[in-house]
């Protein structure tokens, strides 16, 4: 079929796999071009089609020469209508990882459940023994805790007050002022169950049950803190809430896995549009300021910039560098006082009108499609492909 972009809301409900495949095979060539890492042989990757997690299997597998397992949520495609890009994504992946002979498979359903925990043991156990790495990159609207069945959705509201600042309709470029109602008692309680470090613990607990965790085994789940512009919102809203309940997780599972010589590590990650950041209020304009600025200074990074960042200079270097609440930190860059101080600057003079000048709307739009597969030079989005694309390492 022709497969073109098509927008509902914030997201785009159409994905091209032969994009999706370029966006893979430009990550991959990026960790090709550098120097390897000497690092984990066997890594798990949990939310490992799309985002930072994505670009941490690509660091695993092209960077590490590691074998991988991927676990994902992703639609399936079916006759004229489109997978979603994580299919897509790891249909390239796998694909290209089994031509350079390193293994790879997958396994797409609810990460939350004991079911999926159940399969994944299970296939380390007959495929890799023991894994060295465990990379948690899930975002997800809902989980349903697998003790009680019970559904609970996240929400990404302010604490106490309502919050009003200013947000871009990236699509029209419309920068318009929005309201955030403060959030109920029970929104917190929510959110830190779907986006907190529940899960996380119960999935390592699971893998160290079965004895499927090497000696100094390593597992690092992804959080962000942002600017006092967007406290209200994330750090200091609901998923903030979230966030603090995955860092102090951290320190939990370390202590469980001391017999074994295994830590666990949050990383905070540089904002960055993926499908997940796409959906928060606020965070749109300022990841387009933040774009500009840090282009200008040639330090601008991707995913797949920040994760061969991670690995190479954090956590295989022989001392871990961390900060004063124990985290890595790789959102040194947009953290740096020049760059936190001009954004807020350039945020004042934000209007429709300035926007395309002063942010960098088009990069915001071009990597949105990006995500989708779609905006590629060198790809005819007028031609015929086909879209019933299967993964091969699928379980
Ligand atoms: P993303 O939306 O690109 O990736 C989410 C991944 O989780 C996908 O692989 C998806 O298939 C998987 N997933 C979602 N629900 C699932 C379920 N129930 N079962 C199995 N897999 C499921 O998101 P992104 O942005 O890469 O986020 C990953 C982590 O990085 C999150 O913890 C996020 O908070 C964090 N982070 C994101 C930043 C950003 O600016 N995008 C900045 C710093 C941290
Ligand atoms: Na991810």
């Amino acid at each position: 079929m022709i497969i073109q972009p098509k927008t509902r809301g914030f997201i785009c409900i159409t994905s091209h796999p032969e994009g999706c495949a370029k966006n893979v095979q430009n990550q991959i060539d990026y960790i090709k071009s550098k120097s390897p890492i000497d690092g984990a042989k066997n890594v798990l990757v949990i939310g490992a089609s799309t985002g930072f997690g994505l670009a941490s299997r690509i660091t695993s597998a092209f960077g590490e020469n590691a074998s991988t397992i991927g676990v994902f949520f992703e639609k399936p495609p079916a006759e004229g209508r489109t997978a979603s890009s994580g299919w897509y994504n790891t249909a390239a992946f796998e694909e290209q990882a089994h031509k350079a002979g390193l293994y790879a498979k997958s396994i797409n359903g609810d990460a939350f459940s004991n079911e999926i925990k159940e399969q994944t043991a299970q296939l380390i156990k007959k495929d890799l023994g023991k894994i060295d790495l465990v990379i948690y990159s899930l975002a997800s609207p809902v989980r349903t805790h697998p003790e009680t069945g019970v559904r609970y959705k996240s929400t990404l509201k302010p604490i106490g007050n309502t919050y009003t600042n200013k947000t871009v309709d990236f699509h029209t470029g419309e920068v318009k002022e929005i309201s955030i109602e403060a959030c109920t008692e029970e929104d917190i309680v929510n959110t830190v169950t779907v986006m907190g470090g529940e899960d996380w613990q119960m999935w390592i607990d699971k893998l160290k049950k079965e004895g499927l965790l090497a000696d100094n085994f390593k597992t690092v789940a992804y959080s962000y803190i942002g600017p006092k512009l967007t406290e209200p919102v994330y750090r200091k809203g609901t998923i903030g809430k979230a966030k603090d309940h995955l860092e102090a997780t951290a320190f939990t599972i370390t202590d469980a896995l001391k017999d074994i010589k295994g830590k666990a590590f949050v990383s905070v990650n540089k904002a960055l549009v993926t499908q997940s950041s796409s959906a928060i209020p606020v965070i749109p304009l300022y990841i387009s300021l933040l774009y500009k600025v840090m282009k200008e200074k040639n330090l601008q990074e991707g995913c797949i910039e920040q994760i061969y960042r991670l690995f190479k200079e954090r956590l295989y270097l022989g001392e871990i560098p961390v900060d004063s609440e124990g985290r890595i930190r790789i959102d040194d860059l947009e953290m740096r006082d020049d760059i936190q101080e001009k954004v807020a600057q350039l945020w004042e003079e934000a209007t429709t009108e300035s926007l395309p000048e002063i942010g960098d709307l088009e990069g915001y739009k071009d990597e949105f499609f990006n995500l989708f597969g779609f905006n590629f030079d060198g790809i005819d989005y007028e031609k015929d492909t086909n879209e019933m694309v299967s993964i091969p390492g699928l379980q």
